[in-house]
């Protein structure tokens, strides 16, 4: 054996005990960062508990779903009864009031507060805020005008805004997601 063999046979074991050490801590790190964060998963399943019983008839609220702003409107009988009169065969993306609410509950407009054109944040939630010519919501960004019923009747927005899945837990308490 050559007298250096041994010192770099030494030198090497040294190097590989380190790297494996550099690989355990770096092994238990990962778990630790991955849990301080949800996972797509968890995000994506996550659900917004709503109490409505505030929201007076005529009135929306904007709250967060998922990290996306979401509308709940209570309609007035008004409201209800010009969403109902339009020709669903007219619309650019035909859906009822009835077909967009739960049964018995049709005054209850929930949406994603989320313009299907490019995705700004449409007006009319909000108490004094611009509703657009058909008294729904109305998206500043490129004039995108919705009905009462969030569905989409003049400008660029190619369909209704969005329905979540949601449930009412009781008459003022609704679950989205
Ligand atoms: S993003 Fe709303 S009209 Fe373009």
């Amino acid at each position: 054996m050559a007298p250096g063999d041994g010192v770099r046979r030494r030198d090497f074991i040294e190097i590989a005990a380190v790297s494996a050490a550099g690989i355990g801590g770096l092994a238990t790190l990962v778990p630790l960062i991955s849990q301080m964060a949800p996972s797509r998963d968890v995000l994506a399943g996550s659900t917004t508990e709503i109490d409505v019983s505030a929201i007076e008839p005529g009135m929306a609220i904007k709250a967060v779903f998922r990290k996306q702003p979401l509308f709940v409107r209570n309609l007035t009988p008004q409201e209800v009864a010009a969403a109902d009169a339009v020709a669903v065969s007219s619309l650019r993306d035909p859906q009822t009031l009835e077909e967009r609410t739960k049964e018995g509950k049709t005054n209850w407009l929930v949406t994603m507060g989320v313009c299907t054109h490019l995705g700004c944040v449409p007006l009319g939630a909000a108490e004094g805020e611009n509703k657009g010519e058909f008294g729904g919501y109305f998206c500043p960004c490129h004039g995108s005008h919705y009905d009462t019923a969030g569905r989409i009747r003049k400008g660029p927005a190619p369909t209704n805004l969005l329905v979540p899945e949601y449930t009412f837990t009781t008459d003022t308490q609704i679950v989205v997601g």
